[in-house]
């Protein structure tokens, strides 16, 4: 691989470098770029940045011609674009937002800059000390720390012990293209299908691929020590390594156990972990307790970092905490301590976050659900809960889930997508939205189907934003997400049984019950049980305009799922009337499909046209998206395509006033 060296000498002299404030303060600054520049609290740092929230040394950055390397020097992290740094570097393209405390700065592309205002006063110092040439005292080999330290320092960050000490990336070698953020290619340790996505940023994942840890003389460590391939591409390492790692969970262990006794915090109401006056309390007490044992903690761990990750464990929902914070990240799924996913522009990535050790997770599982009067033990080691911002979690214990516990997190829309926004996002045309738009208005029973996360739900928020606000609306799901702005509506959430094995109510409980309340329109949040077939009797019924979802990959699948569906409402039907039901209730399947790229789509709109003579049932596509390709970029190419057939019901847009004449229909 060719190396990658920052030398700012050759390209030009000076930076010029845009700060904000969070509290909407702006100001410009041109910097010299003869040395790395220096970025914190303290007087002596060549950008000062005046607050408290910032580190007295923050960050290190450096400019080369094409990227930016930015260090982490401080206690709290720097976040460099999405990416939490801890005492990690990172190569970033121009105008990365970098992070530090209350301040947003950002480094213009130097050509540009140097042509708009070549020589601005600057106010500046130059620190003609530091060598020009990389690799600097910060980035060469040793990543700024001594061997071995990283085993302590870098743990929450899911640095391999042993290996993190050895710092950050190799001379030159970057671990991530400006632009890129991702791998180089030959880096490996991601799996097939999770990135290296042009343009999207990847976290530095030590351990597994990204960064290469090195040998106090800069060579790759990987050549000293034997690692083996391990699960995720993920280096496991070397006896000696798991051993420091164990030496460091037992210290960690051994603090929080402290930290336990010092607070109380187990006898602690767990929503007062949430309170943000915790926070102090638990920091106090952790410098207390790691000063009381300073002579077993290594001298080269960074005490601060230690107690900063320490209490982020201890307090809410830990290291899941930033990633609940971060908009851009949809889904959390934690597979064990050591690794956690996330989904962000729909793509899953593996994050370089992890916990000490499985009871950090199930603590954190435990301060979910026991606030919601639900308990996870080995007697019951599955729960369904959500996060008081409604978010949707789900989490698996031991024995079931046998590498440890499980935490899915599907993080709750704040502003839920739009229909515009779907039409945005090229996920549909604007002539299907109106024809869907239009076929809920004429009161049609509409099945969405699609897999696991294709955003199903999504669709049945948007389409029932469709509904006509005078009409009473009843909606049952298992985890309330939908998010109707009418006003007549009423929520039901089905709920499990309580200790005692009591007091379950289904979806199909609460299907029955909300015929009995009048509704005009039921929305089901998805059918997989018998209330398919209480679903279809009610929109058989009268009870026409009633939306759902189900699991399924095409429309035909989503035919035969109903039809097994119905099956399991226990009611003895030849297989013909069940079909006749099903043609005679559903007019529409809209599917929706999650593409490889983490695209979302409606990729059909059928209508169900009655049973043929074979007695199957009849579909006829309306809209569909026929996929035509894939870009230079990974991402798929197609076009949606208007079928020519006109669905039968199109007279009752007319009727209803819904197609004016002149337009058109689709
Ligand atoms: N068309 C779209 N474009 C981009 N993102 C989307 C789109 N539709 C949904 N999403 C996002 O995809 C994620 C999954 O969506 P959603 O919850 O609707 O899926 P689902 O099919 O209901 O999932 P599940 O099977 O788990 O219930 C959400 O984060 C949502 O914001
Ligand atoms: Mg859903």
């Amino acid at each position: 691989m060719s190396a990658r060296t920052v030398d700012p000498a050759h390209f030009t002299s000076q930076v010029q470098v845009f700060i904000q404030s969070d509290d909407g303060l702006e100001r410009n600054e041109v910097l010299p770029t003869g040395a790395p520049i220096s970025i914190g609290r303290h007087q002596s740092c060549v950008l000062r940045l005046d607050s408290d929230l910032v580190s007295r040394q923050h960050c290190v950055v450096e400019v080369a011609p094409d990227f930016i390397r930015i260090e982490d020097v401080s206690t709290n992290g720097t976040m460099a674009g999405d990416m939490l740094l801890r005492r990690q570097a990172v190569d970033m393209p121009y105008g990365t937002p970098i992070v530090c405390g209350n301040f947003t700065v950002y480094f213009l592309n130097p050509q540009m800059a140097q042509a708009a205002s070549p020589h601005q006063g600057s106010g500046a110092r130059r620190n003609p000390g530091m060598p020009m040439e990389m690799p600097s005292p910060h980035m060469g080999g040793m990543g700024g720390m001594q061997p071995g330290m990283g085993a302590m320092g870098n743990m929450g960050m899911g640095m391999q012990p042993g290996m993190g000490g050895m710092g950050g990336m190799q001379p030159g070698m970057g671990g991530m293209q400006p632009g890129m953020g991702g791998m180089q290619p030959g880096m490996g340790g991601m799996q097939p299908g999770m990135g290296g996505m042009p343009g999207m940023p990847r976290p530095p994942t030590h351990g597994h691929g990204g960064m290469v840890p090195t040998s106090p003389q800069g060579q790759p460590r990987a050549q000293h020590a034997q690692q083996i391939q391990g699960q995720h591409g993920a280096q496991i390492t070397t006896p000696e390594m798991i051993a420091k790692r164990e030496k460091d969970v037992g210290l960690r262990r051994q603090i929080h156990k402290l930290l336990l006794e010092h607070l109380d915090l187990a006898t602690l109401d767990a929503s007062k972990l949430d309170d943000p006056s915790m926070r102090p309390k638990v920091l106090g007490a952790l410098r207390r307790i790691v000063g009381q044992l300073d002579t077993q903690i290594p001298p080269e761990v960074e005490r601060d970092l230690l107690i900063g990750e320490l209490a982020d464990e201890a307090l809410g929902l830990g290291p899941l905490e930033r990633f609940i914070a971060d908009p851009s990240i949809s889904e959390i799924m934690v597979v064990d301590p050591n690794t956690i996913y996330i989904e962000r522009g729909g793509k899953l990535v593996l994050s370089e976050t992890r916990f000490t050790d499985d009871d950090r997770v199930r603590s954190v599982i435990e301060r979910i659900v026991t606030p919601l009067g639900r308990r996870i033990d080995e007697s019951s080691p599955l729960v369904d809960a959500r996060l008081k911002d409604g978010s949707r979690v789900n989490a698996v214990i031991k024995p079931l889930a046998l590498r440890g516990s499980c935490i899915t997190i599907r993080k709750f829309a704040k502003t839920p997508l739009t229909l515009d926004k779907l039409i945005g996002f090229g996920a549909l045309t604007a002539p299907m939205a109106q024809f869907l738009t239009r076929s809920v208005i004429a009161k049609k029973n509409i099945v969405i189907s699609g897999g696991t996360g294709s955003g199903k739900t999504t669709l049945l928020n948007v389409l029932s934003g469709a509904i006509p606000s005078e009409e009473r609306i009843v909606t049952i799901e298992d985890a309330a997400e939908l998010q109707l702005s009418q006003p007549h509506v009423v929520s039901l959430e089905t709920r499990p049984a309580n200790l005692e094995g009591k007091g379950e109510y289904t979806i199909r409980d609460l299907v029955k019950n909300s015929l009995r309340m009048r509704p005009d329109r039921i929305v089901v949040g998805e059918c997989r049980g018998g209330e398919a077939l209480d679903m279809l009797q009610a929109m058989n019924t009268g009870h026409d305009g009633s939306l759902t979802t189900t699991h399924a990959n095409s429309p035909v699948e989503a035919i035969a799922r109903i039809e097994t569906l119905v099956l399991m409402g226990g009611i003895e039907l030849p297989v013909r009337a069940i079909r006749d039901q099903i043609a005679g209730a559903v007019h529409l399947i809209v599917q929706q499909t999650r593409f490889a790229d983490g695209s979302r789509r409606v990729s059909a709109i059928s209508e169900v046209t009655g049973v043929g003579d074979e007695g199957t049932i009849e579909m006829r596509p309306i809209f569909e998206f026929i996929r035509t390709g894939t870009d230079a970029k990974g991402k798929v190419v197609g076009d949606f395509r208007a079928t020519g057939y006109l669905p039968s019901y199109l007279n009752d847009f007319i009727v209803m006033g819904l197609v004016k004449r002149g337009e058109k229909y689709l």
